[in-house]
């Protein structure tokens, strides 16, 4: 019989990606979306786990915008944080891995190196919170759920949300004649969702649990990602470089929050290529889909 899996936020960029890889390694995917289950109704959840005895519940499903979130922290948390439990209490009653995601921004960018997973959390704003409480309730109902922690994810299912990602963003600024500003005193590490689906399917079929961080695998300002995007795209806007004091947002965000993948190396599962092979994959991907 073929493993079973469930998925809970299906229609997102890493939902999307998740059933795919999921689907190609023969696994029985039973992928809800938001407009099918709200992961906030716990009786929603519920009744969409309870009969199906998957081995595996990924949830991608989350509440990711950052700014918002300090005027509505509360919609925030029932979604990163109270839902969560509802996930967890669900695969305990059924018997599930939970494997959940989770963010750089659980930190305040104060490091000088690479975030592994013994590093202390300290998130600066509502989102950060919110996604902390949610690995907590993760791990307080179930001793083998598995947190992925990841950072500034793109991929071609962000073309058909209303949120978007980075890339659809900086596409769009392209397209007008105004110069482009992105700050260049940030420093995170894209990933590219297909890749962050395959690695965390892959430390499930090692068996592993607990912390693991999956991020793109080089710390990168957002303006020289932003070069890197207008590279691959064959497009040559006016990108100028701002900062942090110039450049303010309603929530506080951390200054450098790169993740290290030693813990996920070590485990034996293949380094991240390079940031610009995970561009050139998005490209292909969208040019065929849109
Ligand atoms: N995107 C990033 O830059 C980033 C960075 C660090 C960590 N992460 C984490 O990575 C994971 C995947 O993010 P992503 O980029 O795939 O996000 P995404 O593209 O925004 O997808 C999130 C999905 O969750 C759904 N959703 C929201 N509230 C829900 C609810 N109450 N019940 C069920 N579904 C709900 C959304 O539906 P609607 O579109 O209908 O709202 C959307 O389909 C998340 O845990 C996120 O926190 C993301």
């Amino acid at each position: 019989m073929n493993r079973r899996a469930v998925v809970f936020g299906a229609a997102g960029q890493l939902g999307v990606e998740l059933v795919r890889e999921l689907r190609e390694r023969r696994y029985a995917v039973l992928a809800w979306e938001r407009s099918q289950v709200d992961i906030t109704d716990a009786a929603a959840v519920e009744r969409a786990l309870v009969g199906y005895e998957a081995e595996v519940v990924f949830n991608s499903a989350a509440y990711n915008q950052v700014d918002v979130a300090e005027k509505e922290p509360q919609a925030a948390y029932l979604v990163n944080a109270l839902a969560v439990r509802n996930l967890a209490l669900g695969c305990r009653q059924v018997d599930a891995q939970l494997v959940h995601f989770s963010t750089d921004y659980v930190f305040d960018g104060m490091a000088r190196h690479p975030y592994v997973e013994e590093d202390l959390p300290h998130p600066l704003g509502a989102y950060g919170v919110s996604k902390l409480a949610g690995e907590l309730y993760a791990r307080a109902y179930l001793d083998r759920a598995l947190v992925v922690r990841t950072s500034g994810v793109f991929g071609p299912g962000g073309l058909n949300t209303a949120r978007g990602n980075f890339v659809e963003l900086m596409l769009r600024l392209a397209g007008s004649p105004n110069p482009i500003r992105v700050v260049e005193d940030h420093v995170a590490s894209p990933t590219y969702a297909p890749l962050l689906a395959a690695r965390t399917v892959d430390l499930v079929e090692r068996g592993l649990a607990g912390i693991y961080h999956v991020g793109g695998g080089i710390p990168i300002s957002w303006f020289d990602f932003a070069r890197l995007i207008f590279e691959a795209a064959g497009v040559q806007p006016r990108l100028l470089a701002t900062n942090e004091r110039e450049y303010r947002t309603p929530a506080r965000r951390p200054r450098y929050s790169a993740l290290s993948n030693a813990k996920m190396e070590r485990s034996g599962l293949a380094p991240m290529p390079p940031l610009k092979d995970a561009l050139a994959s998005y490209f292909g991907r969208r040019n065929r889909t849109a």
